[in-house]
């Protein structure tokens, strides 16, 4: 089995720490996004992935010189421009010469969903593609996906204005395909599975879904990318991981909670950090809060600042000593400035 990987997204919701990278290489407690996205993938028999890259792609290469991850030998198909979802799955699955029917997903989404049963029940029911699904109280930031009695797609709404979604289950981003899809995907220009393909899908009576009925998240903005590491950190997702790396120089007076700390972080006394995820050589000043949110990689948050509601510091950015920010996002200070 063989499955394409998205990743070739600009990841705006998570900027700045994406200006530097794609949203798929930042961590997710202490590991590549990609790696537990390929994992979850390998543990369901996939044997071969193919990453659908565009923006930054040298930083997979890079992460994975041998062209191994996860134990799977990886495919590197790079598109000379943004094509879209299907477009990059057209190009992908072409450039990487997949035979028989595959299996998508969106590279941002972890989840801990039963690929074999999506397989089996593709298979029972002669579907032409099988969409997956999950229920959500706020609909309106995904693909809305109304289904009959026999698990048929009746129609495929993208991103819906708040309140007009005809159902709470979602598409969770994983699909199985069977190459005819391939065709209906116009070559050369950009192509949105969720806008385009699908649509004519229901309109054909080809597409199917089913309810993952699992853990799932999308890790695109700031508060879930904090969700995903927080749920793995306290156990809501399997056995309750460990957060802080052994080179993380965390002082004891410090108060570390339900956070991910990355290698060579210093936390300085009287520092307090819940729920929040701090990229490698991130320096946390004495006595500074930081709650629910992120802190790039080298970022200095200075003693007695205060972050919360999902504040991003960029790599290298600079809290001033003292200051106090909701939900804002620092981008890398001009040369020659630190924090006090
Ligand atoms: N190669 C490539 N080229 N990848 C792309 C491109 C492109 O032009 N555009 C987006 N991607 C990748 C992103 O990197 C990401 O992994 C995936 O495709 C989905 O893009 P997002 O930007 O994260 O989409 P979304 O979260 O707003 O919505 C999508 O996911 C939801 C579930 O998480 C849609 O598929 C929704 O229908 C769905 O509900
Ligand atoms: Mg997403």
């Amino acid at each position: 089995m063989q499955a394409v990987v998205l990743v070739g997204g600009f990841g705006t919701r998570l900027r700045p720490l994406t200006n530097t990278r794609p949203k798929q290489m930042l961590p997710i407690v202490n590991r590549p996004m990609v790696e537990h996205v390929v994992g979850h993938l390998v543990r369901h028999g996939v044997s071969r992935v193919v990453l659908a890259l565009g923006y930054r792609p040298d930083a997979f290469v890079d992460a994975y010189p041998d062209g191994r991850c996860g134990g799977v030998p990886l495919h590197y198909a790079v598109e000379p421009e943004p094509l879209d979802t299907a477009g990059a799955i057209r190009f992908a699955a072409r450039d990487a010469g997949v035979e028989g029917r595959f299996v998508v997903v969106n590279g941002d989404v972890l989840t801990d969903l039963d690929l074999g049963r999506v397989l089996a029940l593709h298979d029972e029911r002669g579907a032409e593609a099988t969409i997956t699904l999950h229920r959500v109280t706020d609909p309106s930031r995904y693909g809305v996906v109304p289904t009959d009695t026999t698990g048929r797609v009746e129609a495929f709404v993208e991103k819906p204005p708040p309140g007009e979604a005809p159902t709470d289950l979602i598409n969770a981003g994983t699909y199985v395909l069977e190459p005819s899809v391939l065709d209906r995907i116009a070559g050369g220009r950009r192509v949105s599975i969720e806008r385009e393909v699908f649509p004519a899908m229901v309109a054909d009576h080809t597409l199917y879904a089913i309810d993952g009925e699992t853990y799932w998240i999308d890790t695109g903005t700031p508060a879930e990318y904090v969700q995903a590491q927080v749920d793995l950190l306290d156990g809501t997702r399997g056995c309750a991981l460990t957060g802080v790396h052994r080179t993380a120089d965390v002082d004891p007076r410090a108060d570390v909670e339900l956070s991910a700390v990355g290698a060579g972080v210093v936390v300085g006394p009287g520092a307090r950090v819940t729920r929040s995820v701090l990229l490698p050589g991130a320096t946390i000043g004495a006595g500074a809060v930081v709650d629910g949110s992120i802190v790039g990689e080298g970022a200095d948050v200075a003693r007695g600042a205060h972050l919360s509601e999902h504040c991003v510091v960029g790599d290298g950015g600079v809290v001033p000593r003292d200051a106090r920010l909701a939900g804002a996002r620092v981008e890398r200070a001009p040369e020659g400035v630190r924090g006090g």
